[in-house]
């Protein structure tokens, strides 16, 4: 079965991107098919991984970006995807097996502009087209921006799983909480669209920890983090084997030189790389490996 997962948390800058498309392509190097949506109006994902020049273009034309689905008369969810999304200098495709649904700055319309029928909320749209298109994934990723707005809720009520990129920090502490919050009131109001199809509400399974800098001690926070993931487990307010993830990202350069060569780490060379660049594409393996093994 597909698994549908959203990387999400309310606080900004943690990492959130990085992970999903770093991890994405290492499932797709392991052999899966992985659909990555970017449901981030910043479109850091979709300029990342289709590079600025093809990215440019779609943000110029404003059509066959995600936003497309929600317009009148929009388009197929399925003639949005981006095959094989990762090229090689030459065009060449460098990745079998990762495609994207990418965003433009248009989705922002999505929060203001989009009357949709109250009785068919935008995120009940796409998780029933999406149903369909999941058939020929084995992961359908999210990437979501730091709330609960409507382009979010689209990842959320069509994940089966939801993970919280954090950093070692007090902040994404607060905003791992106000996630659960927020999570619990959405899923109270989105409750009556759930269908057979659409199946249980997603819940927090796991806190992935990022940017973990060389030689700092992170067994506080880390304890912080754990003790509250224990508060909400036992009012079961997130999965009941939800943990923190055994596999965390060092702080790397080459993880925000990534961004400007269009490459995940993994298929960046060692002409380009620093120091710690096996290490933490090492990191990254051993995090796809975990999510593999984390399945309900
Ligand atoms: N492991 C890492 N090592 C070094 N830099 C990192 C690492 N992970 C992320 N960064 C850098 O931190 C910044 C924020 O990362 P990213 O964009 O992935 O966060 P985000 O949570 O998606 O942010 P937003 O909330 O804006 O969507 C970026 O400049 C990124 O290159
Ligand atoms: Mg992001």
């Amino acid at each position: 079965m597909t698994r549908k997962i959203s990387f999400i948390n309310y606080k900004g800058g943690v990492g959130k991107t990085s992970l999903i498309v770093n991890t994405a392509a290492c499932l797709a190097a392991r052999g899966r098919r992985v659909l990555l949506c970017d449901f981030d109006t910043q479109s850091n994902a979709s300029i990342w991984l289709m590079r600025l020049e093809r990215w440019n273009k779609l943000n110029a034309d404003g059509h066959g970006s995600v936003y497309s689905f929600f317009e009148p008369g929009g388009v197929r969810l399925g003639d949005l995807v981006v095959r094989d999304v990762v090229q090689d200098k030459n065009g060449k495709s460098a990745l079998p097996g990762l495609d994207l649904i990418p965003t433009t700055f248009n989705l922002v319309d999505l929060e203001n502009e989009f009357n949709g029928d109250p009785r068919k909320p935008a995120y009940l749209l796409f998780q029933e087209q999406l149903e369909e298109l999941a058939l020929d994934y084995d992961y359908v990723l999210f990437d979501c921006p730091p709330n609960l707005l409507r382009a979010s809720q689209c990842g959320v009520f069509s994940s089966h799983e939801i993970y919280v990129p954090s950093n070692p920090d007090a902040l994404s502490l607060i905003g791992f909480t106000l996630l659960v919050e927020k999570l619990g009131r959405f899923q109270q109001i989105s409750s009556g669209f759930r269908t057979a199809t659409s199946g249980q509400a997603a819940q927090v399974k796991g806190i992935i920890f990022n940017a973990i800098k060389t030689g700092v001690d992170i067994e506080v926070p880390k304890m912080r983090m754990q003790l509250r993931m224990n508060q909400f487990r036992a009012a079961r307010r997130v999965a009941a084997d939800a943990k923190i993830f055994n596999a965390q990202i060092r702080d790397a350069m080459v993880v925000r030189r990534a961004v400007t060569l269009g490459l995940p780490v993994t298929l960046i060379g060692q002409e380009n790389s620093d120091p710690l660049r096996d290490n933490v594409v090492h990191d990254y393996h051993r995090l796809a490996e975990e999510i593999e093994n984390h399945r309900s």
